[in-house]
């Protein structure tokens, strides 16, 4: 069966009755910003955010969320909610507000300069301050504080997003243990031996455990992170039911490849507006002839962009007659600047891309364009569609979406992929060509692979990807996170 949006929908109304779907997340799904003296909606990049947008749309419910956008606050009604999406409203959106003292220990600090280094292994050190963890606390209280203000006296089902809000189910559940909890971590989870660094992991732990459904992407990532419980706390393993039982309280962990809407890509894909936006940017960016590379990220060390540079400028000093046959697009959304390893990543990609385009180029011709701002969600799918090759190339991802949307969006089953092998969607994606990063030689190499590949199988590579696509897509992601949730609790 392949999971439709109004599949989902009926079975969470089935489910759910009388209790209210609340989802949080820090990031959320519409921010308001003032442009040139108006407010313009944007839509954040990044995977928890991108999966969940068509969730709530389908199923509607309040999502709690930091409001981050400059007019933010100029858009919400005496109770910090607003209606979302603004052209077709289907559910709530509930804001947060955070001082910004708050926001640099809870988002930039705790968040991002522990859990985040922590969790991905990219050999960035994790910084543990013990400031940046009182504000994670204490922001983790004020979503729990926000989310029972949304409850009120109702039912509900709390769907908590990520790593950002790993102590909210506790504070949830010392109040209302009546309410299912349910979390979904959308990064990897780390080996033990890579956790037991964390000052703080004993109160994470406790804190993640204070759920009823405990998800991870892959089954990797629930072994770790069973095997981290094992190693660190008093509790029962129930190995059968794959579940763990901590102080009388059992949380059941699974894992559920989370994924993108497969037909509403494809049709959006289609449509005229991106239309337009393909002969815009053809007559801007794309090249009049030969190939086009895509690569599509927030800038993130973890998402392996200069290691993408270098095969590119190894594939150009093995293969020179390549040369003005194609170019690489890298187009990158700023994220999380305050933080000096994300400044640093920007420098330094600057003076790579600027470094191999002087040493390649010819005539007027370069092999590297970094694109390095906001673009529409139009101009994304008008580069999905031209962009012969997509380049996913992170050194750890949880699962990473660019690459599910990418083959959503080529209904012609044209393009190709190259895929590390150290994301989560390497398991599922098993018609891609895989790559390590790390290993540059090997890295040109299977560039050089991938243009002399036959037209033929290109075809039959990326007609097997979208059928896994199409069936694994994120309404099935969805649906098998409330099927789990009826199993035990309904
Ligand atoms: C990852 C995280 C998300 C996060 C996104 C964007 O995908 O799992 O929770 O929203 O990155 O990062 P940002 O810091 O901008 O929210």
């Amino acid at each position: 069966m392949i999971w439709m949006k109004k599949d989902l929908e009926e079975q969470i109304k089935k489910q759910a009755k009388d209790r209210l779907l609340i989802i949080a997340s820090n990031r959320e799904p519409y921010i308001n910003v003032f442009k040139e003296g108006k407010i313009e909606v944007r839509r954040p990049t990044g995977g928890a955010v991108t999966a969940l947008d068509p969730v709530m749309k389908a199923c509607g419910g309040t999502w709690v969320a930091h409001g981050s956008g400059s007019a933010d606050r100029k858009t919400v009604d005496g109770k910090s909610r607003i209606q979302v999406p603004p052209s077709n409203p289907a559910y709530t959106l509930r804001r947060v507000w955070l001082s910004k003292e708050e926001e640099e220990g809870y988002y930039y600090g705790y968040s991002n300069q522990a859990l985040w280094p922590l969790c991905h292994i990219v050999y960035q050190r994790p910084i543990f301050d013990a400031t940046h963890w009182k504000f994670y606390k204490k922001v983790n209280k004020i979503f729990a504080d926000a989310i029972l203000e949304e409850i009120g006296k109702q039912k509900a089902i709390l769907w908590l997003q990520d790593y950002h809000l790993a102590l909210v189910a506790k504070y949830i559940k010392e109040k209302r243990p009546d309410i299912i909890c349910v979390q979904f971590w959308h990064i990897p989870w780390p080996n033990p031996e890579a956790f037991r660094i964390c000052p703080q992991r004993k109160e994470i732990l406790e804190g993640l455990l204070s759920n009823d459904l405990l998800g991870f992407h892959i089954r990797y990532h629930c072994d770790n992170f069973i095997e981290t419980v094992e190693r660190e706390l008093e509790t029962k393993i129930d190995k059968e039911k794959t579940s763990i039982i901590s102080g009388g309280h059992e949380t059941v962990i699974r894992a559920f490849p989370i994924s993108v809407d497969f037909e509403a890509i494809g049709r959006k894909a289609n449509a005229e507006e991106v239309k337009k936006s393909a002969l815009r940017l053809k007559r801007e960016i794309f090249p009049e002839k030969g190939l086009l590379f895509l690569g599509l990220d927030r800038i993130d060390y973890t998402k392996g962009i200069p290691e993408r540079f270098l095969a590119i400028d190894r594939f150009l000093e093995k293969y020179p007659q390549y040369k003005e046959k194609f170019i690489f697009l890298q187009i990158g959304a700023l994220s999380r600047i305050h933080i000096s390893w994300y400044k640093n990543l920007n420098d330094r990609l600057n003076a790579m891309a600027e470094e191999i385009n002087w040493k390649h180029s010819t005539g007027d011709w370069a092999p590297i364009i970094l694109l390095r701002q906001h673009i529409s969600y139009d101009d994304i799918l008008a580069c999905y569609r031209r962009a012969d090759v997509c380049i996913v190339s992170a050194l750890h991802d949880g699962m990473n979406l660019v690459a599910k949307e990418y083959i959503s969006a080529k209904t012609d089953n044209s393009g190709i992929i190259l895929l590390s092998s150290f994301t989560g969607s390497a398991r599922e994606l098993t018609d891609a060509v895989f790559i390590n990063p790390y290993d540059i030689e090997k890295f040109a190499d299977a560039i050089k692979e991938i243009l002399d590949m036959p037209a033929t199988e290109k075809k039959r590579r990326m007609k097997s990807l979208r059928r896994i696509v199409r069936e694994n897509n994120v309404y099935k992601w969805a649906g098998r996170v409330f099927e789990e949730i009826e199993k035990f609790w309904l």
